[in-house]
């Protein structure tokens, strides 16, 4: 600055260089951050879905502490390091993935989007990140996977063997290559914000139901009625091998299944089964994770079901370290629950995760501006990983580590910043 000041001559412009992405769609640049796609989405959804959807069980502890811990956490950079050419890429089950993120499985994706499994599916897939589609969902996993062949398939199985051989082998049949368990789910979780929300499914029709739909027309239009028209009722399609309860419906009762009687004879059973890439899902526990590596899965996930199983479950970065020191660095630890930014992303990372998980923002971004949306959301993430590993002094993800980061509660006892010291 003092150079071009006290030289005289024209200065010299610095030229910026190329922006590596199109600007976004106009309709899109409004959207900055992931959290703008939810400020969207509780306008566009009817209450009882957005409260579904943003819910977590009881009073919600969980899903507060999913923030609050990665809150706790702060980072110290590096500098002078040339980070040029730096890049997110990770190496993950023998594949690439562009980011070190992917979205998590979610149900009834497409009651908020319309098709909203296929559009997260196809975002993903164009963005270079896998997505996880949800058993309970409202879209055939067959449609999913002959649109995008490298969608993970989640399965909430109950403790039945004829029913745990019947979905893997259509799981097997559709040619999905990753599937995950997930284990988190033995018994219903309380999940009082749906009641008061008049959420349940299926839904039940009610003149309060018809409201929320006439006072939200562009979601009835767009996505529900165009549902119903284009495809018919939308069913639970992969909740098991055969189709499940509608999604509206007056007497219809939905059938959770024996979930409570799955036990780790059933794990060895799936993994005798399903010879392709399995990853266990709900993990909070080291001797379980450890238990898991030791059945032969390929790869776990840590997970508080984003905060809406059992209520005052810690966040999984809390129990991450633990649990990535009991399996070995080898074994491939992800993890979900409360990441919003790309500094969540990298502190996850550094506290030993190979690999995250991002839900509801996705599907916020599916509801309010579909495909495009969706891709914008993950590039919004991605962009800020690239941003945040310069800003670390970092080239890879491979150099994210815990020497990058500070407990900030305990950062007063440091003894370089005691009066005394
Ligand atoms: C489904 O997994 C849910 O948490 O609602």
């Amino acid at each position: 600055m003092s150079q071009l000041v006290s030289s005289g001559a024209a200065p010299t412009v610095t030229r910026l260089p190329p922006v590596a992405r199109p600007a976004a769609p106009p309709g899109l640049r409004k959207f900055l951050s992931l959290q703008d796609f939810e400020t969207s989405a509780r306008r566009h959804l009817p209450r009882p879905l957005f409260e579904y959807i943003a819910g977590g069980a009881e009073d919600s502890a969980s899903l507060h502490d999913n923030r609050t811990a990665f809150s706790e956490f702060g980072f110290v950079t590096r500098v002078l390091r040339n980070v040029s050419g730096r890049s997110q890429a990770v190496d993950l089950f023998g594949r690439r993935y562009a980011s070190p993120f992917g979205i998590a499985p979610m149900g009834i994706s497409a009651l908020s989007a319309y098709r909203g499994d296929l559009v997260q599916a196809r975002a993903a897939a164009a963005e270079g990140v896998p997505m996880i589609m949800s058993g309970s969902s409202l879209i055939a996993l067959e449609e999913v996977i002959a649109a995008a062949p490298d969608t993970w398939f989640q399965a909430y199985l109950p403790g039945e063997t004829a029913r745990i051989e019947a979905l893997i082998d259509r799981v097997d049949a559709a040619g999905v290559k990753t599937l995950v368990l997930t284990v988190d789910t033995a018994v219903l979780a309380n999940r009082e914000n749906n009641i008061r929300a008049g959420f349940s499914t299926p839904l039940r029709p009610s003149f309060r139901l018809a409201w929320e739909g006439l006072t939200h027309p562009r979601w009835t239009i767009a996505t529900f009625l165009r549902t119903l028209v284009t495809h018919g009722m939308p069913h639970f399609e992969n909740s098991y091998a055969t189709r499940g309860a509608p999604i509206l419906s007056s007497r219809v009762a939905r059938d959770f299944g024996a979930k409570d009687h799955l036990d780790w004879e059933h794990l060895a059973l799936i993994r005798r089964k399903w010879k392709r890439t399995l990853v266990v899902k709900g993990i909070m526990n080291h001797e379980d994770a450890r238990k898991v590596r030791d059945m032969g899965a390929d790869g776990l996930i840590v997970s508080n079901h984003g905060g809406r199983q059992l209520d005052g479950t810690v966040s999984p970065l809390r129990v991450l370290p633990e649990i990535v020191q009991a399996v070995g660095g080898d074994f491939p630890v992800m993890m979900d629950s409360g990441i919003r930014r790309g500094t969540d992303v990298l502190k996850a990372l550094a506290l030993g995760a190979k690999f995250v998980f991002v839900g509801r923002p996705f599907n916020y971004a599916a509801a309010v501006a579909g495909e495009e949306g969706v891709r914008h959301a993950i590039r919004i993430l991605a962009d800020e990983i690239q941003r945040d590993l310069g800003l670390l002094g970092l080239m890879s993800i491979s150099e994210v580590t815990g020497t990058q980061l500070r407990d900030v509660r305990r950062s007063l006892l440091n003894p370089f910043l005691t009066p005394e010291a």
